[in-house]
Formats: structure tokens, sequence, C-alpha cells
């Protein structure tokens, strides 16, 4: 389902809203709430406003566990680290637990911190099927979602939640969750801002273009809901 906003304010605020009853919902239903933040710029505004008033106070903080779709793969507090902006955007304003977040580990071996974070999602869903309440997700210029690359071997893992992947003009390899664990997800939110949006999200939203389907195309929940918050630059023309 796609729904365009007058502009980032706005979509952040719907999002925000959408992330309280989604918590509200799923902590009433299983006691506890499952959350994939997103890393890059477009989500900072959300978590902003999930840790000010009005939502400060709905959210059941005690009941969350905040987990990451992917990771750039730096020491912890490295101000690059999608951990970092969400601690300074809203987990370090907040009364969530520290034990119930659960950042990607730092390991000097990209593969060894994906191992071990796969260890620590099967370890809360012991053995449950793995399927996160709410998974956020941006979206690059160039299709990817995630730290899902296009032309990287995570695109069709089926076997591993969990994936190294690393782009030519970073000097950090990625950690990324598979589209195999993501498609698990009970709603899954695009965040998508700006023009320079506008043309891969019109591509993907319309299945054009030809080759193989970009990163982003392949999100595509089994039982759950696919949304996307865009603002109007992203939406391009037709929605103006
Ligand atoms: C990252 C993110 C990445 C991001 C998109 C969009 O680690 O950078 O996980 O997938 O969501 O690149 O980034 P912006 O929100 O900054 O445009």
């Amino acid at each position: 389902m796609l729904e365009v906003f007058v502009d980032q304010e706005e979509l952040s605020r719907a999002a925000a809203g959408l992330f309280a009853s989604l918590a509200e919902e799923a902590v009433a239903a299983r006691g506890r709430f499952s959350v994939l933040l997103a890393g890059g710029n477009t989500p900072r505004r959300t978590y902003e406003l999930l840790a000010q008033e009005p939502l400060r106070s709905r959210i059941p903080w005690r009941d969350l566990h905040i987990f990451w779709g992917d990771e750039r793969c730096v020491p912890p507090g490295d101000r690059r680290s999608n951990a970092a902006m969400a601690h300074a955007a809203l987990l370090d304003l907040v009364p969530i637990p520290a034990d119930q977040i659960h950042p990607v580990p730092w390991d000097p071996s990209p593969q060894a911190a994906a191992d071990r974070y796969q260890s620590v999602i099967a370890a809360y869903f012991a053995g449950a099927p793995a399927r996160f309440d709410l998974a956020l997700l941006g979206l690059g210029e160039d299709g990817h979602t995630a730290s899902l690359l296009p032309g990287s071997g995570a695109l069709t893992e089926e076997g591993r939640w969990v994936a190294v992947t690393r782009r030519s003009d970073e000097e950090f390899s990625r950690i990324t969750l598979t589209p195999h664990l993501l498609n698990q997800s009970q709603v899954v939110l695009f965040l998508v801002t700006g023009s320079g949006k506008a043309r891969v999200l019109k591509a993907i939203l319309s299945g054009s273009g030809q080759g193989p389907p970009l990163p982003a195309q392949l999100i595509r929940p089994r039982s759950g809901q696919l949304r996307w918050f865009v603002d109007r630059e992203a939406a391009g023309p037709a929605a103006s």
C-alpha cells in the first residue's frame, strides 16, 4: 500500500504514529513488540518524534525489543553506525531496558558478526517463527534496501537470515538481514523521501525495467503487510 505525504515531516509523524499503534497492539496481544530499525538519514525524524510527547508516554517501552535491519561493520559508537544514529535520536532518550536493545555485534570479522547476529535473533524467537512485528526500511537510489545491494549474493540467500555485503566505495563491510527473513515480518514499512528517490521508486512500484529485480523489489512479505510511506518529492510529478 502506497501513502503519499506532503513532506518529510508529515511522513515522519505518520510513521511514528504507526509505530506507536503497532507497538500497543503487539504488546496487548503478545506482551512484546519487536522492531527492526532502519539506518540512513530518512528515519531519523521518525525516531526523534517517538522520543517526544505525546508518543513517548504512549509507547510501552519496557516491552519493546529493538533490532536493526542492517549495520555498517564499524566499532560501536562510530558515528557512521546505524545504531549510533538511533541511540542519539531515540534510544538514549526513552526507558527501553538495555538488554532489550540488540545491536549487530561488532567483530573484526564481518562473517563472525553476521553469525553472532543470527544467533541473537534465533535466541529472541526461541524456536518460534522469526517474525518481527515491524521492519522499517529505507531505499537507496540504486534500489538497495537495508544493506541488500544490487548484485549481492545476499539477495538470493534462502537459508541464512543474516549476510555480509560490501559496497566498492566504502572501506567497511555491511551486515544485513536477508529478504528471506525480512519477508517474514508482520509489517514492512518503507520510508522514502526526496526527489532523488523518484526515479528508483517509480521503477520499483511499476515493476518496469529489464534485468534482475532491484533489491527492494524482493521485499514481499509472505503473509504480512507491505506499506510505502513516501513524500511528494519521491512520489514524483504524478502525485503533485
Ligand atoms: C544504511 C541504510 C540504507 C538506507 C538507504 C537510504 O545503512 O545506509 O540501511 O539502506 O536506508 O541507503 O538512506 P537515506 O535514508 O539516508 O536516504
